[in-house]
């Protein structure tokens, strides 16, 4: 037992409170002083005693606690804290697989430290104070513990408060946490990862519907990531408390974190990936423009709004059925008096063009003549609380069980309720209300049971996966039933590795202004939190946006990956053409502008799939040493070669613009630009500011009203003239099957570059795949010289036109391997 001069030392001096400040973790203290509660038991790591080697993990011990530490490859690095000498069962939702390359591991000490050392990173352990730190391979300190990892007993339910506290210096920001509505820059922020249904959220409001326990610490241009896979509620610290710590910590589980070194930050987002798994190809279909309602009832009401769009030529590829075509909100029914020849409507939808989309919330009605209810009681498939009582709670339908989503039995009973569904016609599935959200007390109690693919937990540990553990339900479902089919879901809660799964939107928020740059935000947060199929309610759930608020968010939603607009049930209507004129037609033009650039989306998609690339990248991802950048938030690339610098607020004419380091061209007038500075760009209500990369090769496809609407004939290939060297990628493949995973693609790589007198296109095809078309239409911009002569593989190619702003277009066989444009 410890003795009270020994307890004070044990109090973690942060909690010495500034008068006023209230925290949660000084709320604790200060509600327990010292004198009250006995053994303070809060504890930290104490000097180092032994250790142990095993391979690339090493166990350190205090003598009672131990400190694993595992090289996960030559970039990551994983730390894990047994209070009491036993590590729990490794087990986690998030981890997709471990990037097995580990070139080599160095063990070494001295008196008063351990190091582990890689080719990139040294882990270095203090032997006085247990004090863990990382430093790059020129010793530069990237990320240090501020005071010994400690823990602090739950009596209440067993296991412990964990705690890891972290230096921080004057000059670090931080990134990610997933859908924070709130600055892009999270220093001086403290937040809770808790999954909630915040219908209407509000700036700054905190938590909301995910749990992303993954951040990026940024600091002198160099950054690095701390991934804590921890399921329950989690907390972090960004510089709040004290402004020379961070730190994070949970209500319970192990303090498990991996140390993710960049020293890019889209290296540290690209390994945060390898570790929890990319989004798949998702079908084509799911990128062009989604049309969601709460809801379209009855069945003539979808058919008359989608062929609105036909008769309109406003391209669109899914619509929604929301709640109501259920029977009484009971999932995998169908309203008969609404929608009483499904299958009859989803065929006439499927006639021109129209995939639909239904959704399927967790709350299964309380009913002993409903057979998903019947079934799942049967099978003892729902959650109990600890008593051994159903978990029972309202929702849209009344009297509602929950599935565990957590017992592996339950997520293949589920994934198989969707045979009828797709029986029918229907496309894809919409998970939501899974945090999960029960109306009146919010969600389930801390004591319900869970599973937890046999490691069973209460709700406390369970909470913040079982959402995306739904998703995961359906999504394996759809998978096994469609076969080769790429199944297409969208969900409202996750934890880490959700995208695995499935799209996600940032749930109920707020036709305002102030919304519509949260969703800018939120949804870079969410792409450099490893979520990059993501994207907003465009328009605004709840409220009423006027035209012009439309028509910037539709703008904006051409470059978020999922685009779709939705709207709560008590608005006004609002599709495309709501506003009537000038708003119908802009907003056509951007949504055509989504399906011209369809194949570069589609290829960015690859990238992200494939190479862990984010699809949306903030610009202080692509220029982290400028400090400005740091608090850069309404701006972003989109792809490699594309940004987007969305117009944000009412009745504004113009708006500064950043432009990178590098030459770009205005998307819409080609004019030139020398980056690493600002400019003010105009912003008329039908345009909103667009570069490309000097260099980039863009392609784009002819507009269509649904993706695969018609063959395409030929693929239009823009090129923007550079003297540097540049890269860009095109990928191609059947669109809507497994095949891509067997081979059965094409990836092509563009290799530009330009001279005084010439401009160079390379082209360097991989893969087994052969799209139908047979040309490429160019046209070259920027040109700054006059053309003479073009040549394609060597064979001059006489027939090209050149207008007067020197624009160049010819065509060329889609096998090309060398384009020379000479003067
Ligand atoms: C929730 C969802 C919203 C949906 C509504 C009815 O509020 O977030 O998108 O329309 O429920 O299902």
């Amino acid at each position: 037992m410890e003795n009270l001069t020994n307890i004070n030392n044990l109090i973690d001096p942060d909690l010495k409170l500034k008068e006023n400040q209230h925290t949660e973790e000084g709320e604790k203290f200060l509600n327990n002083p010292i004198v009250t509660v006995g053994p303070v038991t809060k504890q930290y790591l104490r000097s180092v005693k032994s250790y142990v080697t095993d391979g690339n993990r090493f166990v350190f011990s205090d003598g009672v606690s131990k400190v694993q530490i595992s090289v996960i490859s030559d970039e990551i690095i994983r730390v894990r804290m047994a209070p009491q000498g036993t590590f729990l069962a490794d087990f986690s939702y998030a981890i997709n697989g471990y990037p097995h390359k580990i070139t080599l591991v160095k063990f070494a000490e001295d008196e008063n430290i351990y190091k582990i050392s890689t080719p990139k990173v040294n882990c270095i352990i203090t032997k006085a104070d247990f004090l863990i730190s990382f430093t790059d391979s020129n010793n530069h300190m990237m990320n240090a513990d501020a005071k010994a990892m400690h823990f602090e007993e739950n009596v209440q339910f067993g296991g412990y408060y964990v705690y890891c506290s972290k230096v921080c210096t004057n000059t670090e920001d931080f990134y990610a946490l997933g859908d924070k509505p709130t600055e892009f820059n999270l220093r001086g922020k403290r937040l809770v990862l808790w999954n909630t249904d915040t219908y209407a959220f509000a700036k700054n409001q905190d938590p909301l519907y995910r749990s992303i326990p993954f951040y990026i610490g940024l600091n002198e241009g160099k950054s690095y990531g701390i991934f804590f896979d921890n399921t329950f509620k989690t907390h972090f610290d960004f510089a709040v408390e004290l402004k020379d710590r961070s730190s994070f910590w949970s209500d319970g589980g192990e303090l498990n974190y991996y140390y993710i070194h960049g020293p890019e930050m889209m290296d540290v987002v690209k390994r945060y990936s390898q570790l929890t798994g990319t989004h798949q190809m998702p079908p084509m279909w799911a990128l062009g423009f989604h049309q969601c309602r709460w809801s379209y009832y009855p069945d003539s009401k979808v058919k008359e709004i989608a062929q609105t769009f036909r008769d309109k030529k406003i391209p669109c590829d899914a619509i929604y059925l929301d709640i109501d075509y259920m029977n009484g909100y009971r999932c995998f029914t169908w309203n008969q008096r609404y929608f009483p020849e499904p299958k009859k409507l989803l065929g006439d939808l499927k006639d021109i063009g129209f995939k639909t989309v239904v959704i399927i919330d967790p709350g299964i009605k309380v009913d002993d003549n409903y057979w998903v209810f019947k079934e799942g009681k049967s099978n003892n498939y729902f959650c109990r609380r600890s008593d051994d009582y159903f978990m029972e709670g309202n929702v849209w339908p009344g009297r509602c069980q929950f599935p565990d989503f957590t017992n592996p039995k339950v997520r293949d009973w589920w994934g198989w309720l969707f045979k009828e569904l797709l029986e029918t016609g229907v496309d894809g599935i919409w998970n939501d209300m899974n945090e999960p959200a029960v109306f009146g007390s919010g969600t389930f109690p801390d004591d319900v049971r869970h599973n937890f693919d046999h490691h069973r937990g209460s709700h406390r540990k369970a909470h913040n996966v079982y959402g995306m553990q739904m998703v995961r339900a359906t999504y394996e479902g759809l998978k096994k039933l469609q076969k080769n089919k790429r199944p297409f879901t969208i969900t409202r809660a996750g934890y880490s590795g959700v995208q695995r799964y499935s799209s996600v939107w940032t749930g109920d928020n707020v036709a305002t202004w102030e919304h519509l740059k949260l969703a800018n935000i939120m949804c870079q947060r969410l792409s450099i939190s490893g979520i990059s199929f993501c994207g907003t309610d465009i328009g605004g759930f709840t409220g009423e946006p006027d035209g012009e608020l439309f028509t910037r968010w539709i703008q904006l939603g051409v470059f978020t990956p999922l685009m779709r607009a939705h709207s709560a049930g008590d608005t006004r209507e609002r599709e495309p053409w709501s506003f009537g004129e000038p708003f119908e037609g802009i907003c056509r033009k951007f949504i055509e502008l989504r399906y011209k650039l369809m194949p570069y989306l589609y290829s960015a998609f690859w990238q992200h799939y494939k190479y862990q690339l984010p699809v949306v990248r903030p610009i202080v991802m692509l220029e982290s040493h400028e400090h400005i950048n740091h608090y850069r938030e309404d701006e972003f690339s989109f792809g490699d070669n594309i940004l987007v610098c969305p117009v944000l607020q009412p009745s504004i004419h113009n708006r500064k613009v950043y432009l990178p380091q590098g030459a770009w061209y205005d998307y819409w007038t080609n004019q030139k630009y020398s980056g690493g500075k600002e400019f003010v760009i105009s912003t008329p209500l039908d345009s909103m500011p667009i570069f490309v990369k000097a260099g980039a090769v863009i392609p784009e496809m002819e507009v269509m009203q649904y993706t695969d609407e018609f063959e395409l004939e030929e693929l239009f290939l823009k090129t923007w003239f550079s003297v540097h060297p540049v890269k860009s990628v095109l990928y191609e493949d059947h669109g809507d099957t497994f095949a891509y995973q067997q081979d059965i693609f094409l990836e092509k790589t563009f290799n530009v570059f330009g001279s005084n007198g010439s401009l160079i296109i390379e082209q360097v095809m991989d893969g087994l795949y052969t799209p139908r078309y047979e040309k490429y239409r160019h046209i070259i911009y920027g040109l700054p010289f006059k053309v003479s002569k073009v040549l394609i593989d060597g064979k001059e190619q006489k027939k090209y036109s050149l207008d007067t702003r020197n624009v160049l277009e010819f065509s060329s066989s889609k096998k090309f391997k060398k384009i020379e444009i000479l003067a």
